[in-house]
């Protein structure tokens, strides 16, 4: 059986780049060409060589934590569009409701996954990082991950998720992170994924197809050097802004007490008879945009500032970044 070959033939100041191999089962490998096209900051592009191997790929499945939703319409418009364009049939798993994190999820040699996260503090969300680690399986099963951010900056989140999903037996065909609505200010992000990111998405996926078609498949390989440290949100004044222990509110005069907040809240921290948040809050804003009412509300006034700073300095488009 020929071993894995590679060899680096460029390099830049990209976050994906190559390192000393780790040993990977590799069936019917020889040497390829990857060809990686690095989207983000503008002459970020390296090229390097990878293992090949064969795929039979037998379904499609696309697992993600949405909170507002923006990370599940990405991940859903990329695996379905994957899936149609293989032929294939596909699956979701949403781990947005913590007894669905509860549960392990380990994916085979013939599916394809699609994971999907948004971006938090420029990094996976932390307090998801040990679910993440802990639940989610592959066995040499090709991956396409996915990081969902607010039109700020992805910074390492994606990175960070090509690195959780290779240490857990996946294999990395293809990467991406696309532009949303950011949770915290529908100025910020707005309108994204527009019509230019849906071509750029279809693009992406074009390309995945074509290596999994391909007679043999060239998988990526991140570089698992030390990630950078997570982003310190800002006030206006430019100050680091600490909300770390805020928490919504609810408008007793507003609130019908349908009991939805409770019910979407991720960390099931909202207490379904007072309407109080009595747990662990993430900001993820699940209860204040899922609110019929609008009665949910933050005050803080560090989180305020900062969510003007980002209305301030991050309505201009922010770029994708695609790595097949
Ligand atoms: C706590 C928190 C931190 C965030 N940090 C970032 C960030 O560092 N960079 C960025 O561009 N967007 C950031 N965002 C925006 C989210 O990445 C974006 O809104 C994402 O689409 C949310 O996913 P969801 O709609 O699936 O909940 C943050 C959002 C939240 C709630
Ligand atoms: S209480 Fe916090 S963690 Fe729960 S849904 Fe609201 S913002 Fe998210
Ligand atoms: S979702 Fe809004 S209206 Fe419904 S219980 Fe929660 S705060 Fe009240």
């Amino acid at each position: 059986m020929p071993g894995v070959s590679r060899e680096r033939i460029g390099e830049g100041t990209s976050p994906i780049r190559s390192r000393k191999r780790r040993h990977v089962n590799n069936r019917s490998g020889i040497g390829g060409l990857i060809n990686l096209c690095y989207d983000g900051d503008a002459g970020k592009q390296i090229l390097f060589y990878e293992g090949v191997y064969d795929m039979n790929v037998k379904r499609v499945c696309a697992l993600y934590f949405s909170p507002t939703g923006g990370t599940e319409r990405i991940a859903r418009l990329v695996a379905e569009n994957l899936a149609e364009k293989l032929n294939l049939k596909w699956k979701f798993f949403d781990i947005t409701k913590p007894e669905n994190r509860r549960k392990d999820y380990h994916f085979r040699e013939d599916e394809l996954v699609v994971m999907a996260s948004p971006v938090y503090a420029g990094r996976l969300p932390n307090k998801l990082m040990p679910e993440y680690k802990a639940r989610i399986f592959g066995e040499g099963t090709p991956a396409v991950p996915i990081c969902v951010f607010g039109n700020r900056s992805p910074d390492e989140s994606l990175r960070e998720l090509m690195i959780l999903m290779e240490d857990n037996g996946f294999r990395i065909v293809g990467a991406a992170a696309f532009a949303g609505r950011h949770a915290f200010s529908d100025q910020v992000g707005a309108g994204r994924p527009d019509e230019s990111d849906l071509d750029e998405m279809e693009g992406f996926v074009n390309k995945v197809v074509h290596k999994l078609t391909e007679s043999r498949t060239m998988f990526l390989e991140t570089d698992h050097s030390e990630l950078g440290a997570y982003y310190t949100p800002l006030k206006e004044d430019g100050t680091p802004a600490k909300f770390l222990k805020a928490r919504p509110h609810t408008d007793a005069d507003k609130c019908i007490r349908c009991g939805l907040c409770a019910e979407e809240c991720p960390l099931g921290s909202i207490d379904a008879e007072t309407m109080e948040t009595v747990g662990l809050c993430i900001k993820c804003q699940a209860c204040v945009r899922r609110c019929p009412v609008h009665a949910r509300y933050f005050e803080d006034a560090d989180f305020l500032s900062h969510v003007a700073m980002l209305e301030k300095n991050y309505k201009r488009r922010a770029e994708n970044i695609v790595i097949v």
